[in-house]
């Protein structure tokens, strides 16, 4: 083939197969783009990502497109090997013009960030007859606890009310590991670091389930460490709410079942029948509650001490569904 008609030919395959890659890409995000934000914090994350994205699509292809350009326009081509190229000295309107543009770009950048910043970090005031709810987020290895400020606990799945501003405090035991609370639906990641409070906060358009995942590497059990946000209509909020705390003060509920899941089960399995950590089927401990308490409070070997500050009420809810589910209670 004469090269005359190779280079449409290259330059249409070329094309073809970029526009192929670019379908699938954009279909559906596939990962490439945010996930659709569900809360004014995420939104405004979301519109600084496609921001910074216009400016650095248009970098990408101008910087490619001269590649290509100089790689097509100043080939060899009949030259001898040894010959010297075109030389070239200087061009001052071009380095002005490499330097200024950067300059301008960081600083539409930072200047929309800043501007947005707020929205990220604080929430808005509540209209006046509207309860705001504030949840404290604790990390623990390998589970989040809830504490919701009528006393009531949950584990990995949070539940929160529709359209209200919930207001969290994130933190961690001071004998713990940093964790990374990341629900990208609601906000970016914030760190839940032992014996220091980040708050964050969120307001949900639509009830759903919406998933997040630790987001700081924490030992062993870090993938299995999800979080869940279930985002309910007011009214069954208030139900949940109130039989939640009814429940768990008079010892009912799955509250030995929730914390066995979260905080057992993800290195030991469900059914107790061992994983990273030994089996509890079987295991003598399940009929102890005193001598079971004490390994969960202080740990044993790898084991973290999983329930170091639990209360009486959520220690005797999981020594209770041991000795039933796993013991001689059953
Ligand atoms: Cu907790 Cu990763």
């Amino acid at each position: 083939m004469p090269p005359a008609v190779r280079r449409p030919l290259l330059l249409t395959v070329f094309g073809a197969l970029a526009l192929a890659a670019a379908a699938p890409a954009l279909a559906d995000n596939a990962g490439f783009t945010p996930v659709t934000p569900e809360s004014p914090g995420a939104e405004a994350i979301n519109a600084s990502f496609l921001w910074v994205a216009v400016f650095t699509g248009a970098i990408f292809l101008v910087v490619q497109g001269s590649l290509l350009w100089f790689v097509f326009r100043y080939r060899r081509g009949r030259r001898a090997r040894t010959d010297d190229g075109a030389q070239v000295h200087g061009n001052t309107n071009l380095e002005l013009a490499w330097t200024v543009a950067p300059v301008l770009i960081l600083v539409a950048i930072g200047a929309f960030v800043f501007y947005k910043l707020p929205e990220i970090v604080d929430a808005p005031a509540a209209a006046a007859e509207e309860q705001e709810l504030e949840v404290t987020v604790k990390g623990y290895r390998f589970y989040w606890q809830y504490e919701y400020p009528n006393g009531v606990i949950a584990l990995d799945r949070m539940r929160a009310p529709v359209d209200r501003n919930v207001r969290l405090r994130i933190t961690a035991p001071d004998w713990d590991v940093i964790h990374s609370w990341w629900i990208p639906a609601v906000g970016g990641k914030f760190d839940a670091i032992p014996g220091h409070v980040n708050t964050s906060w969120f307001r949900v358009r639509n009830p759903g389930i919406l998933r997040g995942q630790c987001g700081e590497f924490c030992g062993v059990q870090h993938a299995a460490m999800l979080a869940e946000l279930e985002v309910m209509p007011q009214d069954d909020f208030d139900e949940w709410y109130e039989s939640e705390a009814q429940a768990q003060e008079a010892g009912r509920g799955d509250l030995g079942q929730e914390t066995y899941a979260a905080a057992c089960a993800k290195c030991h399995g469900m059914e107790g029948a061992g994983d990273i950590g030994p089996p509890l089927a079987g295991n003598a401990l399940v009929n102890d509650p005193a001598a079971l308490e004490e390994v969960v409070r202080n740990g044993r070997g790898a084991m973290p001490p999983v329930g170091r500050d639990w209360s009486e009420r959520q220690m005797d809810a999981l020594t209770s569904y041991l000795r039933e589910e796993l013991g001689d209670g059953g």
